[in-house]
């Protein structure tokens, strides 16, 4: 039986649409998986059969083949395993495939089925509304995030058999976590700068205008200080720019449970940093430093 699962990979700072197709059929057991996977998604193969065993499903003893659509992009990390064990509960006829009608997938298994969270879930919740779908069942741990998504309905989850159980309508949907507290420092302040009467209206006007600002002294004149407290009296970040900055942190893995960001970013790269750590690069690409101070301060 032929069973498609919805769900995305995140590429840049952005996420695209994936179809994870599962056919079983009769044959020597057999379990592959096609369609530019990197490592970690071939991995996923055993992560995916241990956590349906483990969960009381039955991994079906026959030959299984996974493909991955568009073929074309790049699959990476463990953000598949989800939709793939969902693919073969529904291949198998554990799982009844109008149940994942216009729903989105994506979550991490660990060996007994419970689901990890996942990178870039405000960019998949995102997505997701963007190809109309309805749905979208990620790790509970991300659900405060995506929930950040207007016409979505999240379904935060946090283990294999609650997937199945919320998809077949049996149970309730979890609620959102509760809201993390923000464990970051405070921003430190501005007040705390003795002297500088020149330099503080300077610091005034980059921060109104957001222009760029060079500091030039000796060592120990108070440079770093004085940069690292230009976020102080910088304007909060409106609605719109705190969805960029959470998308971008989510995506870099800088996230934790909490919703939207409400700092504005200070990133401080050591002077060796590499070109592609500076402006992004590698592959899949990541962001980089530039990308990571969007909306705050990059101090070099
Ligand atoms: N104008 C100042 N007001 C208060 N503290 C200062 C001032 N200038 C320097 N300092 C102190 O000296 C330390 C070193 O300054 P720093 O910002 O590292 O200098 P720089 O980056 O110019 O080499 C600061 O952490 C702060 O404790
Ligand atoms: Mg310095």
């Amino acid at each position: 039986m032929l069973a498609r699962v919805i769900t995305f990979a995140v590429d840049g700072v952005d996420a695209r649409r994936v179809w994870v197709e599962a056919d079983i059929r009769l044959g020597l057991p057999a379990f592959t998986v096609v369609g530019l996977a990197d490592k970690a998604v071939r991995e996923a193969r055993e992560r995916v059969r241990a956590a349906l065993v483990n969960s009381g499903y039955e991994f079906p003893l026959k030959r299984i083949t996974v493909n991955m659509a568009p073929a074309y992009l790049r699959k990476v990390g463990p953000a598949f395993d989800l939709p793939l064990a969902v693919a073969l509960l529904v291949a198998s006829a554990q799982l009844d495939g109008e149940s994942i009608e216009s729903t989105a997938v994506v979550g991490e298994l660990s060996l007994t089925g419970e689901v990890r969270p996942i990178r870039g879930a405000l960019a998949i919740a995102e997505a997701v509304r963007r190809h109309g779908l309805a749905r979208l069942v990620l790790p509970r741990a991300r659900a405060r995030e995506a929930a950040l998504v207007p016409d979505v309905q999240i379904l935060g989850v946090e283990s294999l058999e609650q997937v199945v159980a919320t998809l077949e309508g049996h149970a309730e949907p979890a609620p959102l976590p509760e809201p993390e507290q923000d464990a970051s420092d405070p921003v430190p302040d501005l007040s705390d700068v003795r002297g500088h009467n020149g330099l503080i209206p300077g610091l005034e006007v980059a921060a109104a205008g957001g222009h760029n600002l060079f500091l030039q002294g000796p060592p120990g004149t108070g440079k770093t200080m004085i940069a690292r407290r230009l976020p102080s009296i910088l304007p909060p970040l409106d609605p719109d720019e705190a969805i960029e900055v959470t998308r971008i942190q989510s995506i870099a893995g800088l996230r934790g449970a909490a919703g939207l960001v409400t700092a504005r970013p200070f990133r401080a790269p050591h002077h060796t940093v590499s070109a592609a750590g500076l402006v992004g690069g590698a592959n899949p690409p990541q962001p980089g430093e530039a990308t990571l101070a969007h909306r705050g301060v990059l101090f070099l």
